[in-house]
Formats: C-alpha cells, sequence, structure tokens
C-alpha cells in the first residue's frame, strides 16, 4: 500500500508533530492537526507567499522592468495546481458541503459567496495567462494587462483567504463535530491521491519556496491564529 502525503503526516504528525516542518520552511511547526479547518489555513499561508511573489513580479514590471515570463508560468501553474485543484477542490468537494449539511445555506449564504470567489480567481487566472502568452508571442503591451490581471486576482484572493481564516472556519468550527472533522480529514486525504500523481503535493510545495526564494518572500510568522478574530471583531 502506498503511504500517501496525507497518511505519512497523519502517522508521523500524531506522534512529533508535523514531520515535515524542520525541513521545510513554508510549513510552521505544530502545523499538523486533525482539524479540518488547520489544514486549510496552512496552505493558505503557502497560498499568500506566491501570491507575494506574484506581486513582486507586477511591480518589476510597473517601474519599468520586464516581465518575468518564467516566474510567472510557474506562479500560474502553482495557483491552477495548487490552489485551485488541491485547495479550493477540498473547500468545494468536502468543507462547504459539510457546512452545508449543518444547515449554512448555499444560495444567499457564505459558502456561495465563497464559491462565486473561487470562480472570479479562475477567471482572473485565465486572463493572466493569456496576457502572458501574448506577452511570450512578442506584444510587448500585453505585460500591462497581465499586470492588471494581477492585481485583480491578489486583491481577490487576499481577502477571499482573510474572509475563510477569520469567519467561515470559525463559523464552521463551532458546527462540526470531532467525527465531522475526522471524516473531513479523511475525505482531504481521499482528494488529494485522487486529483494529483504520487509527490505533486510536495513538488507544488517546493515550486512556491523556490519562487519565494527568487523574490526574497520570507516565510510565514511561525504561529497564527490567535491574532485572529471573527468578523473583524
Ligand atoms: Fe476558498
Ligand atoms: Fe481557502
Amino acid at each position: 500500500m502506498r503511504l500517501s502525503y496525507f497518511n505519512a503526516i497523519g502517522l508521523l504528525g500524531r506522534r512529533f508533530g508535523h514531520p515535515l516542518a524542520p525541513f521545510h520552511p513554508s510549513i510552521p511547526w505544530r502545523s499538523f492537526s486533525e482539524n479540518a479547518s488547520e489544514i486549510l489555513k496552512n496552505e493558505h499561508r503557502v497560498i499568500e507567499r506566491v501570491l507575494e511573489v506574484l506581486q513582486r513580479i507586477a511591480e518589476r514590471v510597473e517601474s519599468g522592468g520586464s516581465l518575468d515570463v518564467e516566474s510567472a508560468r510557474q506562479a500560474i501553474a502553482f495557483f491552477r495546481g495548487f490552489a485551485d485543484r488541491c485547495h479550493h477542490a477540498k473547500e468545494e468537494e468536502h468543507f462547504f458541503p459539510a457546512m452545508e449539511s449543518k444547515g449554512f445555506p448555499r444560495h444567499g449564504g457564505p459558502t456561495g459567496v465563497m464559491l462565486y470567489e473561487h470562480e472570479r480567481g479562475r477567471e482572473c487566472v485565465a486572463a493572466m495567462d493569456e496576457a502572458l502568452g501574448a506577452v511570450a508571442g512578442g506584444e510587448v503591451a500585453a505585460a500591462e494587462r497581465f499586470v492588471r490581471h494581477a492585481h485583480s486576482y491578489i486583491d481577490l484572493l487576499r481577502e477571499h483567504i482573510m474572509k475563510e481564516d477569520s469567519c467561515l472556519f470559525a463559523m464552521a468550527d463551532q458546527a462540526f463535530t470531532a467525527e465531522d472533522q475526522k471524516r473531513l480529514v479523511a475525505a482531504f486525504a481521499r482528494a488529494e491521491a485522487e486529483k494529483n500523481e504520487p509527490g505533486a503535493h510536495e513538488a507544488f510545495l517546493r515550486s512556491a519556496e523556490e519562487l519565494a526564494a527568487r523574490y526574497g518572500v520570507p516565510a510565514p510568522a511561525a504561529a497564527y491564529g490567535s491574532h485572529v478574530h471573527c468578523c473583524g471583531h
């Protein structure tokens, strides 16, 4: 039986804390948890680092430099593969439906808003990709279009992550039982194994780390959460 990423984290994490933490700066120590929202929050920290890289790529163009096409392509691959296929899929296929089963409405409710924002994010990534292709094809002016869509995506996703971390997850954690959490963590592991080739998750973490190092984006502070309050209160 292949030991999946999550199985490995689960088995070792229970005993030693997060087994990758000492080796991987993007994974804060004590980040392992049996709580589904903690897994999603930890993925947010990695996504935020690549958003910061994207911002620096855009700012370089705004200050007269050329568009770093190679890094921009790598960031787009990360947003599609990790932020969307790994992370948003866990939310859309498991976490949000679990919330809805507890009575949170989709239509006119919090999960409906989150789903709408995921869609908008996909549109921004597609638009960045189109602009990047145009730049690579010699349309120099498309760099400006790339920058505009990059800023839309950065603003959208930062705000989206803030809403989930500070409000949505707190509501869900109050509604979920320990059994619900266990079921979700297991569903996340299955989703990860089904949607990705073996080792893809780790490859995306390495890619994020590589981009962050290239653009001097520091690792997130080890602890988060204690300063976060629901809905800004
Ligand atoms: Fe989300
Ligand atoms: Fe999220």
